[in-house]
């Protein structure tokens, strides 16, 4: 089965800070570094990581050919990236504190030029039964929510960053979310009863993650831990990306959670997001996990 990715591609600025910067004040930083990133990126990267067929739909400027290289060499099929001439690539700048917290600004650039049209011939092109993985940093979501739901696919939804559009999508056609707490408790808000027929994965942060089925099933696993955290940047996108994988791969949600949170433990180890993000041999060559 293949997961088709429709989302945000981004230059990730870097800027190493002692804490997160506050009104009014000026900061200096430690450092500064260039990372490939997006939400959309980092859960292609984790997807194919965790060692499915993915393919990824979205689309960068000039500027950003590399991170197309990128998914490329993770065997991504990139032929719905498209290049934009007139648009730059998305772009975040993104401030890291010394307890591994951040912060971030986005430019959507190239990311919210992604038409109806273009999402239309990515669809098209999937097998029947595979899978479609969206996040909430493209434009034309209610467009792909809409058309991915008359192919009868199956939707997994991370309404991240979570905003005031996303209750005017049809969530409805939503098969999983995938949230964190803040993030579920404004899903709630904006979609009461129309959600639920819908799965609910809810990240907990240190507190682990609880999985609530259409059924009435409930699964609670604890977090995980590979060390001292120095980078949370992008460890959602990992958690999602190993998730939606190992779902797709045949794992129960209950297996699957726990896959997602021993390779989100091992990402907040390392700096960066794509390249934080470990492969399925770091997780499953340990016995504990
Ligand atoms: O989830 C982390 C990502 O959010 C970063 O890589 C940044 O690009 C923003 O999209």
């Amino acid at each position: 089965m293949r997961v088709l990715n429709i989302g945000s591609l981004n230059i990730d600025i870097v800027y190493r800070v002692p804490h997160i910067v506050r009104p009014g004040e000026t900061l200096s930083s430690f450092s500064a570094a260039r990372h490939a990133g997006g939400k959309g990126l980092n859960q292609s990267v984790a997807l194919a990581r965790a060692g499915v067929e993915a393919a990824h739909a979205g689309a960068v400027g000039q500027d950003g050919l590399f991170l197309r290289e990128l998914l490329e060499k993770e065997h991504v099929d990139c032929s719905g990236i498209e290049v934009l001439r007139d648009e730059p690539t998305g772009c975040a700048v993104i401030q890291v504190a010394d307890d591994g917290e951040n912060a971030i600004v986005l430019l959507h650039g190239a990311n919210f030029a992604v038409t109806p049209e273009r999402i239309r011939r990515a669809l098209e092109k999937m097998p029947e039964g595979s899978v479609v993985l969206l996040q909430n940093e493209i434009s034309s979501l209610k467009e792909c929510m809409e058309l991915a739901a008359k192919m009868n696919l199956r939707i997994f939804f991370n309404p991240s960053p979570m905003d005031k559009t996303i209750g005017a999508l049809p969530l409805e056609a939503v098969d999983t979310f995938l949230v964190n707490e803040g993030e579920a408790r404004a899903l709630q808000t904006c979609a009461g009863e129309r959600i639920s027929r819908c799965n609910i994965l809810t990240t907990l942060g240190a507190r682990g993650a609880e999985y609530r089925g259409r059924n009435g099933e409930f699964v609670r696993v604890p977090a995980a831990n590979a060390g001292k955290a120095v980078d949370t940047t992008g460890a959602g996108d990992t958690f999602t990306g190993y998730f939606v994988a190992s779902l797709v791969q045949g794992e129960d949600p209950e297996a699957a959670m726990k896959r997602a949170a021993a390779a989100a433990a091992i990402a907040v180890t390392r700096p960066g997001a794509a390249e934080s993000i470990p492969y399925l041999s770091e997780i499953i060559g340990n016995p504990d996990k």
